[in-house]
């Protein structure tokens, strides 16, 4: 068979994605054996069937319908108000496109605010509806007090992933967009919520802004949980990145941990299996240049 064409970037010449019906669907399973061997996992937000369909051909293993679309998609001012009608709708759009392409990604979907806080019951209400409009697992934002409600929702088969450092649905609480666990103090307590999680079931766990080294660190404790960094260094088990951002599309200042994908590229594809080869690699992030 004739190998698809490769194109020369900054990144390294690009390899050919094999079609979906030769690629192995993402599993559960299949993400933590990437995970026991070492594997870098590669993450990307999408937030309609085609976007999606596209960052599966180029070899993006997992997509997560973020609540980032309140902002991205919605112009909200950040993610608070953004419902789980809302989170349905879009969930569903690209859980249609990549069945439609045939695709192998995994579909994370987010719990928007409000959707989780007020009793287990109520997460799970809310991650029925995401997990019937397509998705594969559900990731909630939290520390040590969303751990009953991870083990409550593993129990009942919906898979989970952890979100910690930087949690922005409590922008308001954090003041700001800002690197979280920089103090010895901080960083302790960000320790221990993030083994409570772990022990609580949470396959995987954004870790977003949060210092290189702190990252690092965790990635090597928590063995039965993969690391998903955003602006958290090269150490983790994976990466993700808000689409928009990648594609340097951002409509306000751009932040420090992304790299515009596309200023080497010219199609989108391209910049997507560009992001997949310098995760795959280790090259993104550069930490020098995209951690703190
Ligand atoms: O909503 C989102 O896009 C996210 C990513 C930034 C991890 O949670």
């Amino acid at each position: 068979m004739t190998p698809a064409t490769t194109a020369a970037s900054p990144y390294g010449t690009l390899p050919a994605v094999p079609p979906p019906a030769s690629r192995k669907p993402i599993s559960l399973p299949r993400l933590r054996e990437m995970h026991a061997q070492g594997e870098k996992i590669t993450m990307l937000t999408a937030y309609d069937a085609t976007f999606a369909a596209v960052a599966d051909s180029a070899g993006v293993e997992s997509i997560l319908v973020g609540d980032s679309l309140g902002m991205v998609c919605q112009g909200m001012p950040s993610t608070v108000g953004v419902t789980l009608e809302t989170m349905r709708h879009y969930t569903e759009s690209v859980a249609r496109g990549l069945h439609r392409a045939q695709a192998t990604a995994w579909l994370i979907s987010d719990l928007p605010f409000g959707s989780y806080h007020e009793s287990k019951e109520q997460a799970l209400r809310s991650a029925a509806v995401l997990m019937q409009a397509g998705a594969h697992m559900v990731k909630l934002e939290g520390g040590g007090w969303t751990a009953d409600t991870v083990h409550f929702l593993v129990e009942r088969g919906i898979p989970v992933c952890a979100h910690l450092g930087l949690t922005p649905q409590t922008v308001h609480s954090l003041g700001g967009y800002r690197v979280q666990g920089k103090s010895e103090e901080a960083a302790t307590t960000l320790k221990a919520h993030a083994h409570a999680l772990q022990d609580a079931g949470a396959a995987m766990m954004v870790l977003e802004m949060v210092p290189a080294a702190l990252s690092a660190t965790l990635t090597k404790e928590l063995t039965h949980c993969a690391t998903i960094g955003i602006g958290a260094g090269v150490g983790t088990a994976g990466q993700v990145l808000v689409l928009h951002d990648m594609l340097g599309m951002n409509l306000g200042k751009m932040a420090k941990f992304v790299h515009n994908f596309m200023s080497e590229e010219n199609s989108v594809r391209g910049a997507m299996q560009a992001y997949v080869r310098a995760v795959k690699e280790g090259r993104f992030p550069v930490d020098a240049l995209h951690a703190w």
